[in-house]
Parts: structure tokens; sequence; C-alpha cells
């Protein structure tokens, strides 16, 4: 099967190393696009876990912040999710978009100016959303907080974005669409109606009570499953050939774990919401397509393990590998755990805990964010023609993020089991927090360091876009 699936992505080939280094100046992309939502990802990136950090101190000082309403509990939660969601990681992904696809499609984009203003109006929309929500304007529904002049803003952006990057795709003069292309354009599509539903369908007077719970589960796992990941598993995909220079193992797992998303995904939403009053039959399908994403993640899985194999040197060597590797086992990790959490045996355990908080960093933060950024070390040195600044900070920046992670999911999790049994045992729930006291200050440690991390990040791809040293060929860290 090896070998046997190599399409358009032609980088991948050895025999193509030469052609690679010809084009580091990259004649395809427009990096003013690119550029664009770099440079709002970098800033989004300190606002959003920062926002987390500050949330995080409030567990164990309360008097933190307290005194103004925009800064309280509440609002900086949301801050924090929405800002790490849909301004880093979304952002992020977008810029990479902006990069792969031309370069997939053998042409430039269809037009620029579009994907600009989209650009624009996304961040218009996140500034507009995120402003509401320090004011107190907000809808109340989880991921789909934004007041709905913004959601409308973002709307648009994605909408002008999508037509042009279909537009390219369309157009583009590979016969082939690899197979990035597809999660890509996946993920575009779904998004848009997904955006559009759960926003403001869900904001319909018909959209109260079980009804509100259960569109807005189907919302918010479609973020995760039918945004975040095809957007992140599109980015992997592309970033593993390249850098271990060996084609996909096999498009065909690829493909399968495409269809397997699109079918298994969309209904897993309710296991947010198991043991309410949604019918018990709509919960059952909800636990039985969550086990199902099994499947995807074990086709990715073989997929890179695959295309590791004789070039497991790298791990040791590449930054970028490191990074994608470590996303690679997280990914394993979340979905072995997000289907358990769904069995209605667990879950009375684990609901309500900071279980739950623990696996939705380790989906986000474990798997996508580490993706984003190996992302970002790859193709930014090879868009501004320049070395990356430093690999000493691209190192620190991984070790820092992999430890700060490790300590709050670690810490997470032990708090969520412990507590989820002395709940269930009938202790009172403000008994609880004290045993938990101690884990939410190591969370906030470990969360410290990895905004460290993430601060590190920034300054390494800024500094490298400015002062890096000039190269015809910047080598992948
Ligand atoms: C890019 C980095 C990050 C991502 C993608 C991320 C993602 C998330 C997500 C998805 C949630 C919602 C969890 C849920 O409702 O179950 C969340 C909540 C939270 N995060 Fe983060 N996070 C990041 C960084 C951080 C950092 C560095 C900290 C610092 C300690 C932090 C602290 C928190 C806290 C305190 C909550 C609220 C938990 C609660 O209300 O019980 N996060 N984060």
């Amino acid at each position: 099967m090896a070998g046997a699936s190599l399409n358009v992505h032609a980088v991948a080939k050895p025999g193509d190393v030469a052609k690679e280094s010809l084009s580091t100046l990259e004649p395809l992309v427009d990096r003013k696009v690119v550029y664009t939502f770099v440079f709002a990802a970098l800033f989004w990136v300190v606002y959003g876990p920062w926002a987390g950090f500050f949330v995080s101190l409030k567990f164990t000082f309360p008097w933190v912040l307290s005194e103004s309403y925009a800064l309280s509990y509440g609002p900086l939660r949301i801050a924090h999710t929405q800002g790490v969601a849909y301004g880093w990681f979304s952002t992020g992904a977008l810029a990479f978009a902006h990069y792969m696809v031309p370069k997939l499609c053998g042409r430039p984009l269809w037009k620029p100016g579009l994907s600009m203003a989209g650009g624009l109006l996304w961040n218009l929309g996140m500034v507009l959303g995120l402003g509401g929500v320090h004011l107190g304007y907000m809808q109340g529904l989880e991921f789909a907080d934004f007041n709905l002049l913004s959601d409308a803003v973002l709307a648009l952006g994605l909408i002008l974005i999508d037509i042009n990057l279909f537009m390219t795709i369309a157009k583009r003069r590979e016969p082939k669409i690899y197979v990035s292309l597809w999660y890509l354009m996946a993920g575009l599509s779904w998004t848009t109606i997904n955006y559009v539903v759960g926003n403001f369908v869900a904001a319909l007077p018909s959209s109260t009570g079980a009804n509100s719970a259960a569109m807005n589960g189907y919302f918010l796992h479609n973020v995760v499953g039918l945004w975040v990941t095809p957007m992140g598993v599109s980015m992997a995909y592309y970033l593993l050939p390249v850098t271990t220079r060996t084609p996909l193992y096999s498009h065909r797992l690829s493909m399968i774990g495409f269809w397997t998303i699109a079918f298994f995904y969309p209904f897993t939403g309710a296991h947010h919401y198991l043991l309410s009053p949604i019918p018990d039959w709509v919960e059952t399908i909800a636990i039985v397509s969550s086990l199902m994403l099994i499947v995807p993640v074990w086709t990715v899985l073989a997929n890179m393990y695959g295309t590791m194999r004789g070039r497991w040197d790298l791990l040791g060597n590449s930054v970028i590998t490191k990074f994608l590797v470590v996303g690679a086992i997280y990914y394993l990790t979340t979905c072995f755990q997000g289907p358990t959490q769904a069995l209605r045996a667990l879950q009375p355990v684990v609901h309500f805990t900071d279980y739950v908080v623990g696996h939705a960093h380790l989906a986000l933060f474990g798997v996508f964010s580490l993706w984003t950024m190996a992302a970002f070390y790859y193709m930014i040195p090879k868009l501004a023609g320049r070395e990356i600044y430093s690999v000493g900070l691209a190192r620190a920046n991984f070790w820092l993020v992999f430890f700060g992670f490790l300590i709050m999911a670690l810490m997470l999790w032990a708090a969520g089991i412990i507590q989820g049994h002395m709940l269930i045992n009938n202790v009172d729930w403000p008994d609880t927090l004290d045993v938990n006291n101690f884990y939410w200050h190591a969370r906030t440690f470990g969360g410290f360091l990895m905004d460290v991390g993430m601060l590190i990040l920034v300054y390494n791809i800024i500094a490298t876009m400015y002062w890096g040293k000039p190269s015809a060929n910047p080598r992948a860290i």
C-alpha cells in the first residue's frame, strides 16, 4: 500500500527535492493575504490563552480581577474559549489554508482581495463578538455566545473566504485533489452551515428547553468535529509528507477517514447532554456515533505512522515533527477519551467535573494547536525567504507547551475523577472544592508554562519574518 497513493502533493517525491528548493520564494502564494491571517492569529494566541490563565487564577484566588464585570468569570471564560477556538485556531488554520491551496492547486488564489476582505471581516467579527462578551451582550449558548451582529460579520467573512478558496480549487492546474484539500473543503462548507444553524436558528424563539440543548450540542460538537478536526487534519496531511519527504502512506485510508468523519460526527453532539430530557434514542445514536469515531482516528494515525516509517530519526532532530507526532499521540488519546466519556456508565462520574475540561484542552490544544504551531514553523521561513530566527526558541516553545500541557491535563483528569466519585458518594459540593484546590493551583502553573511557550512562538515567528537570516531555501526545522 505504501507509496501507491502519492498524488498532487508532489513535494513528497524524492525526485522533486530540487523543484521544492527552487520554489522557496513561493511564487504562487499571496504573502499579504497569508500574513494578514498570521498576524491576527498571533494576536489571538496571546489574548485567548492568557484570558484562560486569569480564569484559572480565579478558581484559587477569587478576588483576582473581580472588580469589573468585563473581566469577571463569565465573560472572561467565554473570551478564553471563543478567543482560542475562533481567534487562534481558526485564523491560524485559515492562514495555512491560504498558503496550502495555491501550492496544491498549482495556481495563485482566484481573487486574493476576496480572502483579504474575508479575513478582515472574520477578525472584525471576533472583535465585535468579544467586545459584546466583555460588555454583557451575548447569546448564552456555549461556543455560540457572540451577539448576532458579530455572527453575521463572521459568517460573511467565512463565505467570502469559502468562495475564493473553492474557486481556486475549481480552477486548479493540478489534475488531482490532494487529501488536504478534501478535508479543507469539507471543513469550510460544513462550518458555514453549522455556524449559521448554531447561531441564528438556535436563536429563534422556538428553540428553547431540550430543543435548545439538542441544537447546541449539535452545534458545539460540530465546531470540534466538522471544523477544527478537518482543518487540523488537512494541515497534518500536508505537513507530514513535506517534512518527512516521504509520500503519504495511503490515500485510500485518508479517504476512509474523511467519509467516516462526515458520516459519524454530525450525530455525536447529544453526548454533551446524556441523561437529560433529550429523548433516549437520540442519546443512544450520539453514543454509538461517538464510539465509531475511533475509525477516522485510526486512519489518520495509521497514515501518520506509516509515513513516518524509516524517518523516526526526525522525532529527535526536527521541531516540526515533534509537534506533529506528539499532536498525533494526543489525537489518539482524545479520541479514546471522548467515546469512553460518552458511555452511560462513565458519564455520571465525569460530567460536570474538571475531567471534561481536561478532555477539551487535549483536543483543542494538545492536538490542533500543536499542529497549527507546526504549520507556522513550516510556512513562515518559506514565505519570508529566511531561516527560522531561533531553533533554540522553537525547541523551548515545544518543551514549554509539552510539559505545561501535560501538567494541566493530568491535574484536571485527576481532579475530575476524584470530584466525580465524591459527588456520586453524596459528599457536599463545597467540600469537593477543598480537594480540587491543589489541582487548580497546578493547572494554573501548567497553563502559565503553556502561555509562555506561546509567547515564544509569537516572538520567534515575528523575528523570523523581520530578522531571520535571508535564505533561498530555508530549512524545515
Ligand atoms: C491554545 C490554548 C488553549 C485552548 C485551545 C484552550 C481551550 C479551552 C476550551 C475548549 C475550554 C472549554 C472547556 C470545557 O468547557 O469543557 C477551556 C476552558 C478553560 N481553559 Fe483553556 N485553552 C487553552 C489554554 C489555556 C491556558 C493556557 C489556560 C491557563 C490555565 C487555560 C485555562 C482554562 C480554564 C480555567 C478554563 C475554564 C474551565 C472551567 O470553567 O471549569 N486554558 N479552554
